[in-house]
């Protein structure tokens, strides 16, 4: 039996609950999809990144949410996204719950998700939650007390990755109108892909091409829901098809844990690897690489070391940034 099936039999037969809209004010919001932000929003948390990254390279943190503790609560393995959150919190003042992995909490003895959502809520001020169920994040967020912050909820969506990864493209490339970018490897389960398309279809004159293998495409229904935003998506199966000089390669891993069948996930695993000679065939000079990580085998470290390379500092760095704006601007405290 699939180890959350009563919770989506759960989600399946509960009425939405409604994801509310930024519309330019955070306070008290939880932070679940990109489908919540307008482009005004963005500019929101990329001022608000901006002013933390100040904050960290002059005096290393604030105190700006001091007295407040942010839960740090992970169903599922991470090191970026759950290091960075607690970082973030920790620089802007913040006590921390970090859970990484549930098997020695109450989740072991069969305490639902809604259950444990709203223990923690009891106690901490914000929840930053990860759940391999997709929209599992959203689901519990009508039952919290507090804010909740999506970290990603299995193949569905990752909006804080997206909001540091536009916050990248706009600090590299000055603007995130007329960008041509491409995206590699799982679009189909890739959650930092969903949330980085949503996110770019509200600027102007975006078009993103997809290269994946054939079975790791786009579904139909998120493509349609995708391309009615605004945004052009070209689906390619070949390097040779890449646009001359685009603005980002986003490369991504084959996301295994999303495959039934171990067989299926090798033969895709390595469809495509960024080798430099990738580089030097098909990059622009100002080509920035990009990748969520972790990587697994579908970046060779000979790349790494390409001023074009951005993937291990600027990307990283900025993760932190980001989520200290976010835990500032969700409890009204960013001054
Ligand atoms: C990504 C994720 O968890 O979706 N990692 C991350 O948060 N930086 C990408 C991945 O696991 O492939």
């Amino acid at each position: 039996m699939h180890k959350y099936c009563l919770l989506r039999k759960v989600m399946d037969a509960h009425p939405k609950f409604e994801i509310a809209p930024i519309n330019g004010n955070f306070t008290n919001k939880s932070i679940l999809s990109i489908t919540q932000f307008a482009r005004e929003d963005f500019e929101i948390v990329f001022a608000q990144t901006a002013k933390m990254r100040d904050v960290v390279l002059k005096q290393g943190s604030t105190n700006l949410l001091k007295g407040k503790v942010v839960a740090c609560v992970f169903y599922e393995p991470s090191s970026r996204t759950f290091i960075s959150f607690l970082t973030a919190a920790q620089r802007v003042g913040a006590g921390t719950i970090p859970l990484l992995g549930m098997a020695a909490t109450s989740v072991a003895k069969g305490e639902t998700l809604q259950d444990t959502i709203r223990t923690i809520g009891c106690n901490a001020d914000a929840i930053v939650l990860r759940h391999p169920e997709k929209g599992a994040v959203s689901f519990v967020a009508g039952y919290s007390y507090v804010p909740i912050l999506n970290a990603g909820d299995g193949n569905g969506e990752h909006p804080t990755q997206a909001l540091m990864d536009m916050f990248t493209i706009k600090q590299k490339h000055g603007s995130l109108d007329n960008i041509t970018g491409v995206l590699v490897g799982d679009i189909l389960n890739g959650r930092t892909t969903h949330s980085l398309i949503l996110g770019l279809s509200l600027y102007k004159n975006v078009t993103l091409y997809l290269l994946s293998p054939e079975s790791l495409k786009l579904t139909r229904e998120d493509y349609e829901k995708f391309t009615k935003r605004g945004i052009k998506l070209v689906e390619i199966s070949s390097e040779k098809d890449m646009p001359k000089d685009a603005h980002f390669w986003y490369w991504t891993r084959v996301q295994k844990e999303r495959f039934v069948s171990i067989e299926e996930y090798e033969k895709v695993k390595h469809s495509f690897i960024l080798t430099p000679d990738t580089v030097s065939k098909y990059a622009g000079k100002d080509t920035i690489l990009m990748h969520p990580l972790p990587r697994v085998g579908e970046i060779e470290e000979a790349v790494d070391t390409d001023p074009r390379a951005i993937y291990i500092e600027t990307q990283m760095r900025n993760g932190v940034y980001t989520r200290m704006a976010l835990l500032t601007l969700i409890t009204g405290k960013t001054e």
